[in-house]
């Protein structure tokens, strides 16, 4: 069943997904290496209870922490741990909110270090995925409108496996709501979009080959040939004409800029050209 929002409720989703944004943007200015993974949870924790809000992922089905933190070839649902940063690492961040009983939820991948043209190009183009799913995100549409837009950017002109077994979703006062936003599918397919649906759409993108595996903890999932993987997440009005976006990568995209530690496409250019 899907439930669609009102405009009330829409604004007090865009605060919870901002919230997630400020996580983030502030996460990214302590990326170095050396840290470890359950450093960077702990504080993601901190940040999401400062601010009148608490962590959705934390036993949420079972799972034991605040955020879900992904290196390399881990694809999503990373558990923090002891692991240490190092030069050429590719991070991805997910983090969920409740603030005021409604979620937020949505995540970014970073580099640390370089970690070459080839990972910095999936990086490039599963953000720009995202984009082009969002593109389609709009009433009268279909789920497969955005399905097919993301699977043929990533998986046919790229050339990269798109994950099939996880989904994007439905969000509102549930983690977890209707309708289901895979990646890949058939353009007009699917559920017709309609004003007021917010989904948090997720393009989990391989360098390599498409296949997964999830590993005995029951949650981390990994690239079945060991290559990296990449996962970038928005949460999204659906409106006519135009999706609003709520999340805002604006501010992590800064945060990310201002430091060193982290590698983007923009800073060398700005190397190049400078
Ligand atoms: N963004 C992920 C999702 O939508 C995060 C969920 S992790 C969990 O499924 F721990 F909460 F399950
Ligand atoms: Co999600």
């Amino acid at each position: 069943m899907i439930i669609y929002k009102t405009d009330e409720q829409v604004e007090l989703m865009r605060q919870s997904a901002l919230l997630v944004s400020k996580t983030l943007s502030v996460i990214a200015g302590t990326l170095k290496t050396g840290i470890t993974t359950l450093s960077i949870d702990k504080m993601i924790g901190e940040f999401i209870r400062d601010h009148q809000a608490v962590p959705s992922f934390l036993n949420y089905n079972g799972y034991p922490f605040n955020s879900c933190i992904s290196v390399n070839d881990v694809v999503v649902h990373g558990f923090p741990g002891k692991y240490e940063l190092k030069e050429g690492d590719i991070i991805s961040i997910d983090i969920g909110v409740i603030l005021n009983g409604w979620h937020g939820d949505h995540a970014y991948t970073f580099a640390i270090g370089n970690p070459g043209n080839a990972v910095m190009e999936l990086i490039r183009v599963t953000k720009e995925s995202l984009y082009k799913g969002i593109e389609k995100a709009v009433a009268g549409n279909r789920i497969g409108d955005i399905a097919f837009a993301i699977q043929e950017y990533t998986e046919k002109k790229h050339g990269y496996g798109v994950v099939r077994e996880l989904v994007g979703h439905g969000l509102g006062k549930n983690l977890h709501e209707d309708p289901q936003v895979p990646n890949y599918g058939k353009r007009g397919s699917g559920t017709k979009l309609k004003e007021g649906m917010v989904l948090a759409i997720e393009p989990m993108i391989n360098l390599g080959d498409r296949r997964v595996y999830t590993e005995d903890d029951g949650w981390t999932v990994r690239t079945k040939d060991g290559k990296p993987s990449v996962h970038f997440e928005h949460d999204v009005c659906v409106r006519k004409g135009r999706a609003d976006i709520l999340s805002d990568y604006s501010i992590i995209e800064s945060a990310e800029l201002a430091n060193p530690e982290l590698y983007t496409e923009k800073k060398n250019e700005t190397a190049v050209a400078g």
